[in-house]
C-alpha cells in the first residue's frame, strides 16, 4: 500500500511528472481522499455514524439505517414514523417514468440493456420531475434523497413485472403501506409478500450495503457532487460505477460464477475434488473470481459472515429446487469455494458472494442484485453528497503524462 500524501491546501501543485511520481498510487490505493463522518471501515470494524455493523444488523431496521444516514442521527419513534410516512407517500412514480420503464422491455430483451442501465435512465429522468431538481440547497437535498430513496424500489419492481410480463405492481401507490421498504421491495419485485423470515433478510442486506465510505461509486457521486452539478446526475454516475462486476455488479456475476460452476460439475460434484479442479483451472487462467477481494478489508469483510449466516439459516428453511437443486446445496457449493479461495489464495469473499446465493434462494432475478443494492446505496451516496455540500471543494488530481514528448503539429 502506498504512503503517499497530497499537498496541503493552497500548497504549489506537484508540476513535473517526478515530482507526480512521488505522490503517485495507482488506482488511488491508500490515499486519503477527504474526511467523511458517514462511516468509518477499520480491518476490524464498519462503523455508519458511530454505530457498528453488527449492532445494526441485529439491532435496526433499514429505514432506522436511511434515517441515520441521511439525517445525521438515530430516530427518535416520532421521527421514524414521520420519516416512514414521508416515503410511502413517495413511493409512486411519475406517469412519464412509468411510461418509459414499459418501452424499455425490448432492450431488456435484447440485452442491449440491462437493468442497471434502465435504471440509470429512470433516475435521470425522475430529476425532470421533481421540483429541486436544479437546487442544491440542503433542504431540497434531503427531500430529494428521501424522493429517490422511495422511488427506486418501485422502479425495480416496475421493470421486472414489465420483464416477467405481468400487470404492473402498485401502479398507483407504489405498492403495500403496511409492508416495510424492504419487503414491499421484494412484493413490487415477485408479486408475492415476502414471509417474515425474507422479510428480515433482505432488511437486513440493504443496511449492510447502505452505506461504505469512499467506494467507488460514492467517490464518483462526492466528485459529481463537488462540481455543484444536480443531484439525480450524481446519483446516475454513481449507478453506472457501481454497475460495474469489480463493484457492486460483483453480486450478480459471483451468482452467474456459481451456476458455471454447478453446470459444469453437476449436483454431484459438489463437496467433491470436481470443484477444486474447477478453481484450479480459473487460477491457473488468472481469472478472477467475483465476490472475493477487497481494495481496504485484508482479513476479510464484516458484512459478509453476517449476511451468509442469515442467507444460510434462510435456505435451510426453503423447500424445493433453484435450477436444480435444493437451497441449501447452494450454499453447501459456495462454502466449499470459499474455503479453496481462502486455502490456495488466503482471499476472503465480499458481501456481494453471500448475496448472491441468499438473493438466488429467494427467487428474486438475477439481474436485479445490482439494482438492490442501489436501492441500499441510495442512502450512502445522498449522505456523502449532502456532507460534500455542506464543505465543498472541486474534487480535482493531478496525473502523470506519459504521452509523446512535445512536438510541432506542421513539423
Ligand atoms: C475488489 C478488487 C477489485 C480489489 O482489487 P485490488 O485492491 O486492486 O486488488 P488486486 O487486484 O491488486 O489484488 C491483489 C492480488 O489478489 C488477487 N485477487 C484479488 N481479488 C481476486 C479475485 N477475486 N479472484 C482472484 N484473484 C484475486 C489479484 O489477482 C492480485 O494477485 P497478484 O498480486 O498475484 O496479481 C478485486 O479483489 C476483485 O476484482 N474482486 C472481484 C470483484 C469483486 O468481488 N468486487 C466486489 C468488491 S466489494
Amino acid at each position: 500500500m502506498s504512503t503517499a500524501t497530497a499537498p496541503a491546501k493552497n500548497s504549489t501543485p506537484a508540476s513535473s511528472n517526478s515530482d507526480k511520481q512521488a505522490a503517485f498510487a495507482k488506482g488511488l490505493e491508500g490515499v486519503v481522499g477527504g474526511q467523511t463522518s458517514i462511516c468509518s471501515i477499520e480491518q476490524d470494524k464498519l462503523i455508519y455514524r458511530g454505530y457498528e455493523i453488527h449492532d445494526l444488523a441485529a439491532h435496526a431496521t433499514f429505514e432506522e439505517v436511511a434515517f441515520l444516514l441521511l439525517e445525521g442521527h438515530k430516530p427518535s419513534a416520532a421521527e421514524l414514523a414521520r420519516f416512514k410516512a414521508e416515503i410511502i407517500a413517495e413511493r409512486s412514480l411519475h406517469p412519464t417514468v412509468t411510461a418509459f420503464l414499459e418501452s424499455s422491455g425490448g432492450w431488456l430483451a435484447s440485452g442491449r440493456a440491462v437493468p442497471m442501465d434502465i435504471l440509470r435512465s429512470a433516475v435521470s429522468l425522475l430529476g425532470h420531475t421533481d421540483p429541486d431538481a436544479q437546487s442544491t440547497a440542503p433542504d431540497a437535498n434531503l427531500r430529494k434523497a428521501k424522493r429517490l430513496l422511495a422511488k427506486i424500489p418501485t422502479i425495480i419492481g416496475h421493470m421486472q413485472n414489465i420483464i416477467d410480463g405481468r400487470a404492473i405492481i402498485g401502479r398507483r401507490d407504489g405498492g403495500d403501506s403496511e409492508l416495510s421498504h424492504a419487503a414491499n421491495l421484494l412484493y413490487m419485485i415477485t408479486g408475492k409478500r415476502p414471509s417474515k423470515e425474507e422479510a428480515k433478510v433482505i432488511d437486513v442486506s440493504l443496511i449492510l450495503y447502505a452505506e461504505h465510505e469512499f467506494n467507488a461509486s460514492t467517490f464518483t457521486s462526492r466528485v459529481i457532487a463537488g462540481t455543484l452539478s444536480d443531484m439525480h446526475g450524481a446519483v446516475a454516475g454513481a449507478i453506472a460505477a457501481l454497475k460495474g462486476p469489480l463493484h457492486g455488479g460483483a453480486n450478480e456475476a459471483a451468482m452467474d460464477m456459481l451456476r458455471e460452476i454447478l453446470r459444469d460439475v453437476g449436483e454431484q460434484g459438489i463437496g467433491t475434488p470436481a470443484v477444486d479442479a474447477w478453481m484450479q483451472k480459473a487460477f491457473d487462467t488468472k481469472r478472477k473470481l467475483m465476490g472475493f477481494g477487497h481494495r481496504v478489508y485484508k482479513n476479510g469483510d464484516h458484512r459478509a459472515g453476517i449476511l451468509h449466516k442469515l442467507g444460510r439459516q434462510m435456505a435451510s428453511t426453503k423447500t424445493g429446487k433453484f435450477e436444480g437443486i435444493p437451497a441449501t446445496r447452494w450454499f453447501d457449493l459456495g462454502e466449499q469455494v470459499q474455503k479453496i479461495m481462502l486455502t490456495k489464495k488466503n482471499i476472503h469473499p465480499n458481501v456481494d458472494f453471500p448475496c448472491g446465493m441468499t438473493y438466488f434462494t429467494m427467487s428474486i432475478p438475477v439481474p436485479q442484485y445490482t439494482p438492490i443494492f442501489v436501492a441500499a446505496r441510495i442512502t450512502g451516496w445522498y449522505a456523502h453528497i449532502m456532507e460534500q455540500h455542506a464543505d465543498n471543494r472541486l474534487i480535482r488530481p493531478l496525473s502523470i503524462y506519459t504521452g509523446p514528448a512535445e512536438r510541432k503539429w506542421n513539423g
